[in-house]
């Protein structure tokens, strides 16, 4: 298990490289990232949070199976945007909505180095949009109004004191 990374970690913040070797380590890695982000109630979680700067993220929606993604790219983004509320492991406690494309596909390798691609939509195209930008050290306060990050950044501060 690991210990996941909050705001303010330089890690968070870094663009992560891409993934070259699809060894055992990396699958280690990525299933003990599965233990942690359940024992975090997450339903995502990008390697930075975990403080490796490389281009990987896993999912895990209820109903849905545990998903890899390894060296995504965003294909193709509906150009309609919808509001979502998220939260994220590395700023615990605190959600806001979001606006960001409804539909997507998306083009990775999975955890045995095979290609796959995978339009999305709903709950799914959000985390996936999500953890990308992780892997780019973009969090999801960032693509907030100033005035809502404030308050949002506030209320994590103040949970942090108590
Ligand atoms: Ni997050």
């Amino acid at each position: 298990m690991f210990d996941i990374y909050t705001i303010g970690a330089e890690v968070l913040r870094q663009t992560a490289v891409p993934v070259s070797d699809f060894n055992d380590q990396l699958r280690s890695t990525i299933e003990a990232m599965f233990v942690s982000m359940e024992r975090g109630h997450g339903i995502g979680l990008a390697a930075p949070q975990i403080g490796i700067s490389q281009r990987f993220f896993i999912i895990k929606i209820e109903g849905d199976i545990g998903r890899t993604f390894i060296n995504p790219e965003l294909v193709l983004t509906s150009p309609e945007l919808v509001d979502y509320e998220e939260g994220c492991l590395s700023i615990p406690g605190v959600y806001a909505k979001v606006n960001r494309p409804g539909t997507i596909k998306v083009q990775a390798w999975n955890e045995k180095g095979r290609p796959f691609n995978l339009e999305a939509d709903g709950l799914l195209a959000r985390v996936i949009q999500h953890e990308l930008d992780h892997l780019n050290g973009v969090l999801f306060t960032d693509r907030l109004s100033e005035r809502v990050r404030q308050r949002v950044l506030e209320q994590y501060e103040k949970r942090m004191r108590a």
